[in-house]
Parts: structure tokens; C-alpha cells; sequence
């Protein structure tokens, strides 16, 4: 069992420690994962801070982060496990050197067995359970799913060749989902879930604080409250918080300490993704109270 937390109160200082910031609902989500050994499931929108959450949460327990990315394509032998073939190829040919013949009984042991990032935290022997971030679910194959349900259920896998491997102490799980495609139910079924909203204004203020240090409030407070309108408009591609924090940033580089339009225009780089976008934002400057100025 990993570090016990009283309360969700204690993770989010936890994890504000380490200056990732949740509101109560995320906060909740994780105790839960915690407290009950359960993976957790994360979907939200790109760059809400999905991913970040288990680095934070790796970061608060002093625990190893395992990251398995997923992609199209992805099978067995990247995410779980793989045979060392080159290895066994040497083994069989040393052994008919000294004319003696290897059964699979002799090549398929320990010795060949390659950790992927499922068995590593499963079989990970540090103190403190490590914290397993399987990225992006969405992108591998709904068929990779079904090779999850043994290990996110009972917290072991089946290896054909050597039998099933139980994690002694249950890694800490957190899944990430863009909603690129649906997911099994099977697959949510035994996981915890939690959507992540973009962050409320005071909160991506303090995040932007802490992200970027050389803002002052009134940059802060305006951008924060322009973000919060401009993700109301009809975007292909809203800006997250990712986003935000580069947008500040770069307006902190060119000196700006409030928002004008000329700025907001240089910027736009930033937070608009699509030329649609582009059009989109800069045509609402003029309703969200950044318009031309009046010519002399
Ligand atoms: N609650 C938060 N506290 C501190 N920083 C945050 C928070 N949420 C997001 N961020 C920052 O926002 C950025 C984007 O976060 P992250 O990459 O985790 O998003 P994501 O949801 O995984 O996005 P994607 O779906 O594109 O992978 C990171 O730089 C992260 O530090
Ligand atoms: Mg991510």
C-alpha cells in the first residue's frame, strides 16, 4: 500500500506542494485511487493537466513515475512485456556449440524476459508503490484495451510461458484519455473516473504564478479572465492550460504588464491553433473589450 492520506484536503496540499493545483474534485478522485488501490481514469480536454497529474502525483509520494505513451499499433511486447531474442538466439547457439540442444523450458525464463512499463510496476520493489501513468489510451487500439483488464482488475498479468505475476503491492494507476474514441466499459468499469475542466480563473491565476514567475497580476488577471471568454467562443481548438502558460509567457518576454490588442495580436501564435481560430479570436477582440482604438 502506498503513503495514506486523511483526506482529499491532504492530497491537494500535497500536490499544491509541488505546485500542481486541484480543486476539490480532482482531489477527491485521487484519494480514492489512493486509498482504495484503484486505477483512475482522466479524461478532459488537451492540455488541462491530465498527464501532469500523475507526474505530480509521482513527484508528491517521492515515487518513481512508470510512463507508458500509447499509440496506434501498440501490442504486448511495448506495453507488458517482450522476449529478449537476440539473447535466446545467442543461448541456442552457444549451447550447440557445446553440442547440446535448448528446450522452451530453458529459453523462456527470467533470463529472457524483457520488462515493458506493465510488468515493471507490477514487479517494482522500491518502497513506496510507484505511480503507473498509461498516457493516452484513446490512441492505441481498442483491442490493446482488452489486454489491460487482467492487470487494471487484479493488479497482475499472464505471461503464456512463465505464469501470472501479482504485483505485491498494487501500483498506483492513472489512465489518460483525450476522448479521441470511446473506451470499453469493460475497461471503465474497473477504473475510477474523473473529467478534468479547464481550471477556474483564481486557479489558473495561481497557476500561472507559479508557471511564470515574471508576470505581475494585472498581466495575470487580465489574460486569466480573457482565456475564461475566449474558450467560449466556437473553436476548433480552445486554449488549455498549456496554452495559457506559454501565451503568458511570451507576453511577459515582450514586456507587456496588461493586455492591449497590439500585444494580443503579436501573441495570438500562442492560443490560436488554426487559421479559423486566428480569424475567430481576432474578429471577438473588438466584444471582448480589446477593439481598435478610435483614429485620431
Ligand atoms: N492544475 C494544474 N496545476 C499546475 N499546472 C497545471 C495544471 N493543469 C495544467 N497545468 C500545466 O498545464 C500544462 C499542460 O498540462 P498537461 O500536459 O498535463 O495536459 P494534458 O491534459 O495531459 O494535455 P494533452 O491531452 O494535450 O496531453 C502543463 O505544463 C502543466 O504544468
Ligand atoms: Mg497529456
Amino acid at each position: 500500500m502506498s503513503r495514506q492520506f486523511a483526506d482529499a484536503a491532504e492530497v491537494q496540499q500535497c500536490l499544491d506542494e509541488v505546485d500542481y493545483l486541484v480543486d476539490e474534485g480532482l482531489a477527491t478522485a485521487l484519494y480514492f485511487a489512493l486509498a482504495l488501490g484503484q486505477p483512475l481514469l482522466l479524461e478532459g480536454e488537451p492540455g488541462v493537466g491530465k498527464t501532469t497529474a500523475a507526474k505530480a502525483l509521482a513527484r508528491a509520494l517521492g515515487t518513481p513515475l512508470i510512463r507508458l505513451q500509447c499509440y496506434e499499433g501498440l501490442t504486448v511486447s511495448e506495453a507488458l512485456y517482450e522476449w529478449n531474442y537476440q539473447r535466446q538466439l545467442l543461448a541456442i547457439r552457444l549451447a550447440e556449440s557445446h553440442h547440446e540442444k535448448l528446450t522452451d523450458a530453458d529459453l523462456f525464463t527470467e533470463e529472457f524476459l524483457q520488462e515493458r512499463p506493465i510488468l515493471r510496476a507490477i514487479r517494482y520493489d522500491g518502497p513506496e508503490a510507484p505511480v503507473l501513468l498509461i498516457d493516452e489510451i484513446d490512441r492505441a487500439d481498442d483491442e490493446f484495451e482488452a489486454l489491460l483488464f487482467e492487470f487494471l482488475g487484479e493488479a497482475s498479468i499472464t505471461v503464456p510461458e512463465l505464469g501470472t505475476f501479482t504485483a505485491a503491492r498494487r501500483p498506483i494507476v492513472v489512465l489518460t484519455s483525450n476522448r479521441s474514441r470511446e473506451l470499453h466499459d469493460a475497461l471503465r468499469r474497473r477504473c475510477l473516473y474523473h473529467w478534468i475542466d479547464f481550471p477556474a480563473p483564481e486557479r489558473a491565476a495561481e497557476i500561472l504564478r507559479r508557471t511564470v514567475p515574471t508576470a505581475g497580476e494585472p498581466l495575470i488577471g487580465s489574460t486569466t479572465e480573457f482565456i475564461g471568454r475566449v474558450r467560449q467562443l466556437d473553436l476548433d481548438k480552445a486554449p488549455g492550460m498549456a496554452e495559457t502558460i506559454d501565451w503568458v509567457a511570451g507576453l511577459s518576454r515582450l514586456g507587456a504588464t496588461e493586455l492591449v490588442r497590439a500585444d494580443i495580436l503579436r501573441s495570438l501564435v500562442c492560443i490560436a491553433k488554426t487559421p479559423d481560430d486566428r480569424e475567430t479570436m481576432t474578429e471577438a477582440l473588438d466584444s471582448l473589450g480589446y477593439g481598435q482604438p478610435a483614429s485620431a
